[in-house]
């Protein structure tokens, strides 16, 4: 078994419970912003046995054709992938998603804002999800991160649920562990040898409700 075929195994496992046991809503439209190889969105898709819709957002079209044809090779119609823009807003209407999944997107990136895109994808998760609409978060490097004054500084999940909080969600304590993919897919670990799938970083879900 490959480690590819372990990440499918925890999308239609583990990854699937992760959204099923968020929301109650049969058909729910989701948003996968800053998807990379949309692990959490084909997790998302299988959460809802396919009847949802995903949309799975990148700015790096190499993902969005990554997910295509991994969607057809696995006869899934439901996921939508979508080319994201510079300034991390979207042209999706209020109120339009159930589900806002935002995983390994908030620490400090030097060229965008230097790590202020965050308050950003916060705003536009609360102008885009319903009211009672859920914000689900698995932050990594939180080492990384920048205050709004554009200062590095080392967070912790009490302050981000703080900070998130303060934008009008309602935050809602959830056991569940999140894994960040990115080793799977970096050339630089690859020629390294690899990683194994148990070795990847497990990491927590700060889940929110819009209230
Ligand atoms: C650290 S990766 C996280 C990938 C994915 N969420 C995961 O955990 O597997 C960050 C992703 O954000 C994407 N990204 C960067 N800027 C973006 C923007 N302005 N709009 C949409 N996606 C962006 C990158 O191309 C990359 O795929």
């Amino acid at each position: 078994m490959t480690i590819f075929d372990e990440v499918n195994r925890w999308e239609k496992t583990e990854g699937a419970y992760i959204f099923s046991s968020i929301i109650d809503v049969s058909s729910p439209v989701i948003l996968d912003y800053g998807c990379g190889c949309g692990n959490y969105s084909f997790a998302a898709a299988n959460a809802f046995g396919r009847k949802c819709k995903v949309y799975a957002v990148d700015i790096n079209k190499q993902c969005l054709e990554y997910i295509s044809v991994k969607a057809k090779d696995e006869k899934i119609n439901c996921i939508i992938p979508v080319e994201g823009k510079e300034d991390y807003r979207h042209d999706f209407d209020s109120e339009f998603f159930d589900l806002v999944i935002y995983v390994d997107m908030f620490h400090g990136e030097e060229k965008t804002y230097n790590g202020l895109h965050r308050f950003v994808m916060i705003e536009e998760a609360k102008r885009t999800l319903k009211d009672g609409g859920i914000l689900a978060v698995l932050p990594f490097h939180l080492s990384n991160f920048r205050d709004k004054n554009k200062k590095k500084c080392k967070y912790s999940y009490k302050k981000l649920i703080e900070e998130i909080s303060e934008y009008g969600f309602k935050y809602i304590e959830k056991d569940l562990q999140g894994i960040h993919f990115e080793k799977v897919y970096s050339s630089y670990y690859q020629q390294k040898g690899g990683v194994t799938f148990d070795s990847l970083e497990r990491g927590k879900f700060l889940i929110f409700e819009k209230k």
